[in-house]
C-alpha cells in the first residue's frame, strides 16, 4: 500500500515536471533555428519528404521548391505540388515566394502568392530549423499565436536534396529538432510520383 502511493507520488511529479518542461519548451520564440543560415548554399531545389500542414489548404503530395536569389540579392522559390481544389480533382499549382530578412539569418517572412488566383497568398514567418545543405534542411511556420506564446496553428517541410529520400544518417537529428518545435509524430509522409516536375 506504501509502495504503491510512493509509486503514485513518484509518478505526479515526473508527470508535472514533463508538463512543465512542454510548456516552456512549446514557447514557439525558444524554438531553436540554424546558426549563421547561409542562403548561398541552401539555393537550388529541394523535395519535401514529410510535412505537417496548417489549418488552412496546403500542398498534398509530389512536393518541391526551387530556390533561387533575385536581382535585389533577396532568396525567392517557387514550390510546386499536388492540391485536391474540388473533390476528385487533383490538380498541380505552383507557388511563388520571395524571402524577406530579419535580423536572425535563419528567421525569414516570407511573401507568397498562388500562380493562380483561387490559391492564398499571404506574409508567413518562415524559419530554417536546421539543415546542412547538401541533404536535409527542416522549415517551420507559425501562422498564429496563443496568449502563452505557444502555437495554434503552424507547418513544417522537411527537405531532401535526393527526390527519393533523406539518408539514414540525418534520421535521428531530423527527428530530434522536430521534437523540439513541438511536433513530434505529427507530420505525414509526402509520395512522390513525379508528378508536377518541370
Ligand atoms: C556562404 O556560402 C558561400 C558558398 O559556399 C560562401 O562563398 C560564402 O562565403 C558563405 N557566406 C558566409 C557569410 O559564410
Ligand atoms: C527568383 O529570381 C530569379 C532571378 O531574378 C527569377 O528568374 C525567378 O523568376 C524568381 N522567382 C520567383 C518565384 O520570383
Ligand atoms: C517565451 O519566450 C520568450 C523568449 O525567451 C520570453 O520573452 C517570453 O516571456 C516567453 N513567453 C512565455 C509566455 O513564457
Amino acid at each position: 500500500m506504501l509502495a504503491e502511493v510512493k509509486i503514485l507520488g513518484l509518478s505526479l511529479v515526473l508527470i508535472s515536471i514533463c508538463h512543465c518542461y512542454a510548456q516552456s519548451n512549446c514557447n514557439v520564440s525558444t524554438f531553436p533555428v540554424k546558426e549563421n543560415f547561409n542562403k548561398t548554399r541552401y539555393l537550388g531545389r529541394w523535395y519535401a519528404m514529410a510535412k505537417k500542414s496548417p489549418d488552412s489548404i496546403f500542398l498534398e503530395d509530389n512536393i518541391y521548391a526551387d530556390f533561387a536569389q533575385d536581382d535585389q540579392g533577396f532568396m525567392n522559390a517557387t514550390a510546386r505540388g499536388r492540391v485536391t481544389l474540388l473533390e476528385n480533382w487533383p490538380t498541380c499549382v505552383q507557388m511563388l515566394g520571395k524571402f524577406l530578412e530579419t535580423s536572425n539569418p535563419a528567421k525569414f517572412k516570407l511573401k507568397y502568392r498562388g500562380a493562380l488566383h483561387y490559391l492564398q497568398s499571404g506574409f508567413d514567418d518562415h524559419w530554417v530549423i536546421d539543415t546542412d545543405y547538401d541533404t536535409f534542411a527542416i522549415t517551420y511556420t507559425c501562422r498564429q499565436l496563443n496568449d502563452d506564446e505557444t502555437c495554434a496553428d503552424s507547418y513544417s517541410l522537411v527537405f531532401s536534396r535526393d527526390p527519393k529520400g533523406i539518408p539514414p544518417g540525418v534520421h535521428g537529428i531530423i527527428r530530434q529538432r522536430q521534437g523540439q518545435i513541438c511536433l513530434a509524430n505529427k507530420y505525414g509522409r509526402v509520395r512522390h510520383e513525379g508528378l508536377c516536375l518541370v
